[in-house]
């Protein structure tokens, strides 16, 4: 198969763009007037009418534009394959726990999938009003200046950022060792609560590492080909290629790539955390 020409890629890239701030719009309108907040099976694992309306204005516009490609929506499934050439991997809001709490760390992610391999991606937190933006090969931006990755060599000088899935309670593989770890070999990890945002904060050099387990591909479509494109680094934990169906995901500014995959192999999870 042909890669698309840059000038399809600008098309995907400003209709994501129209569906983002559209459906970020919904999203600000909402804040602070949630009537519907349910657990969707997990604990803590949310969903409100607003997650449930920014998905319906995103579909409703990709749809219109490109009606013979694939999605696949946090809220709604998948239409069409996930073998298709296009696939679109929606986050309507990531970050549902703290919109719903109202800490303004949340964002609508759109992702492009092309033969597999993410290739178009679109992050807007309204909050901030922060839109990052990247295509393969035209580069990161973030409100339309060029970004790029932090520069930060040394473990010891950087920030890192993960999160902690909802399946925590359910597994030994919680994450919180890993977090332990590396707290004590750097300035701090955050936890933002939000991927998107803290792959975009990757790609934008206010973070310098990320990782996570546990994921889903439309948390992590939009913010992999970011951190791409702004000269970071996205592989799994073991550096071996980034597989989206895997949940896992290590990003860094490509300098401390190595050594993070390094302390995240030695890691063991902590036995007391075991699954309740
Ligand atoms: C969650 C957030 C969070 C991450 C979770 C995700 P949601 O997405 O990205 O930072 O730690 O694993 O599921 O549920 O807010 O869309
Ligand atoms: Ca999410
Ligand atoms: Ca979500």
């Amino acid at each position: 198969m042909t890669q698309p020409t840059p000038d399809q890629l600008q098309i995907f890239l400003d209709v994501a763009t129209e569906a983002a701030l559209t459906a970020g719009t919904i999203l600000q309108d909402c804040w602070g007037k949630l009537e519907t907040i349910e657990e969707k099976g997990r604990p803590g694992d949310l969903v409100t009418e607003a997650d449930k309306a920014s998905e319906a204005a995103i579909l409703n516009i990709l749809q219109r534009h490109f009606p013979t490609h694939s999605i696949l929506a946090e809220e709604s499934g998948q239409q069409g394959t996930r073998t298709d050439r296009y696939l679109w991997a929606i986050d309507p809001l990531d970050g549902t726990t703290n919109y719903a709490h109202q800490y303004p760390f949340y964002a609508v992610s759109i992702g492009l999938l092309i033969d597999g391999v993410p290739q178009v991606g679109v992050i807007f937190a309204p909050f901030f009003q922060d839109l990052f933006r990247a295509a393969k090969g035209l580069g990161a931006t973030r409100n339309r200046h060029p970004i790029r990755v932090s520069q930060t060599a040394e473990l010891r000088n950087s920030l890192l950022v993960t999160g902690f899935a909802y399946d925590r309670r359910e597994t030994i593989d919680t994450n919180y060792a890993e977090f332990c770890h590396l707290t004590h070999l750097t300035q701090g990890v955050r936890r933002g609560g939000s991927a998107a945002i803290d792959l975009a904060h990757v790609a934008c050099g206010r973070l310098d590492g990320y990782w996570e387990r546990g994921l889903s591909p439309w948390d992590m479509a939009a913010g992999v080909i970011l951190v791409e494109e702004a000269g970071g680094r996205v592989t799994a934990y073991d550096g071996s290629p980034f597989v989206i169906d895997s949940g896992r995901i290590l990003a860094t500014n490509h300098h401390l790539h190595s050594v993070l995959s390094h302390e995240l192999l030695k890691i063991k999870p902590l036995p007391e955390f075991a699954p309740i």
